[in-house]
């Protein structure tokens, strides 16, 4: 028996068919080999019969937590890890796939020197239940791959994880959107033993899955908030690099329009510029640089402008003499290529210095 106390934590929305069997394979885990376990459920108040079936039960041991606002799996899950009393924490799916045998090993994991466990399907050992339509075999494998950056966790999105209270309590800022809350706990707890447990991860028996395509889609948005976290400077130069590419399409798009309207070409190259530049603006505050987005935005705008006058003085120039020869999308491309080249590094350099500072 290992007297290790330990806090299981289950998320819940409308779980009630699955939970008899999740509170049963855990019970004998508590049974068999840890007598100091104690379940939080926590329910996005999924009114299907759970609190009653909860209170029924009589168990000392679990914990019912229902939330009504900020609904959601990361924040259930941080609530829950807020409440837990035991030394150690797992978080594990109400739907029967995870295993609540493998939590033993997993507290072992943690109790041998690991700062985080994860119930892996991917890690020797593991498995997946067959039947996974392609589409979510490759969603997951997807998700798995852009979590490479922060994490070599072959399988960090499991949602089967088990930390220490102690390690939780060290997380600065915890940004809990969507289903990724374990890879933000590894990284914002700053794991850096993670020990991957084999698991067979089964397919749910009853009720429904929620990952939703909203549910994918914050997914995006939290790797990028993970991203400007741990690599903010690689960040911030290749969202101005797209910034960058997308404004030079833009600026090609518009140099068509402009000299098709005008007849003066300075005026048609100018119109263009600045309307590229203005585009480039509002793009490269938003997520080039978007932790310095509380200072004046007119002061801001005007030394982009400055910054920009450079590259953009190159571009007029090469556009304005190659359009007496050439035509004039094409005189605007080379212009724009030779003044982006120029642009991009030293533009960069000086908006972050100059103009975005924090
Ligand atoms: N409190 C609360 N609020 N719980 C929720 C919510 C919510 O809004 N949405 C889902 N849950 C609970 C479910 O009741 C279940 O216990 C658990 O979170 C997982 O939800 P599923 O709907 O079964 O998710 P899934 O099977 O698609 O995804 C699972 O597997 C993925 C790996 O393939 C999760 O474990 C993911 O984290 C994991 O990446
Ligand atoms: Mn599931």
């Amino acid at each position: 028996m290992n007297q290790a106390t330990v806090t299981v934590v289950v998320p819940t929305y409308e779980e009630f068919a699955s939970l008899p069997s999740l509170i049963e394979s855990i019970e004998k885990v508590r049974c068999d080999s840890l007598p100091n376990l104690d379940l939080i459920i926590v329910d996005d108040n999924s009114q299907d019969g759970t609190e009653q079936l909860i209170t029924s039960l009589h168990k000392d041991w679990i914990k019912l937590i229902v939330r009504t606002q900020d609904k959601g799996l990361s924040p259930s899950v941080v609530a829950g890890l807020h409440s837990a009393v035991g030394e150690y924490c797992v978080v594990m799916d109400a739907d029967g796939s995870h295993p609540a045998s493998a939590i033993p090993a997993m507290i072992h994991a943690l109790q041998e020197g690991a700062d985080f466990a994860v119930g892996s399907r991917y890690v020797k050992g593991g498995s997946t239940e067959d039947g996974w339509g392609v589409l979510r075999w490759l969603n997951s494998k997807i998700a798995t791959v852009m979590a490479r950056p922060f994490t070599r966790v072959l399988d960090p999105m499991s949602g089967f994880i088990a930390l220490s209270k102690s390690t939780f309590v060290q997380a600065k800022e915890l940004n809990p959107v969507g289903y990724k809350i374990g890879l933000e706990l590894i990284v914002k707890c700053q794991c850096q033993n993670v020990i991957e447990v084999p698991i067979h991860f089964s397919t749910r028996q009853l009720g429904e899955s929620k990952l939703t395509l909203s549910v994918q889609w914050q997914y995006l948005q939290h790797v990028i908030r993970l991203l400007r976290h741990t690599k903010p400077a690689l960040v911030s130069f290749w969202s101005f690099a797209m910034v960058g590419l997308s404004g030079a399409g833009l600026y090609l798009l518009l140099l068509m329009a402009t000299s098709a309207l005008f007849t003066s070409t300075p005026l048609a190259i100018g119109l263009a510029v600045w309307l590229t530049m203005t585009w480039n603006f509002i793009w490269d505050r938003k997520y080039a640089f978007w932790n310095s987005r509380e200072r004046s935005i007119g002061t801001q705008y005007i030394g982009f402008v400055l910054v920009c006058s450079v590259g953009v003085l190159v571009n007029f120039f090469v556009t304005l003499s190659l359009s007496k020869s050439e035509s004039m999308p094409f005189a605007g491309l080379i212009g724009v290529s030779i003044g982006s080249t120029i642009g991009i590094i030293f533009n960069f350099l000086m908006t972050r210095l100059c103009v975005f500072r924090k």
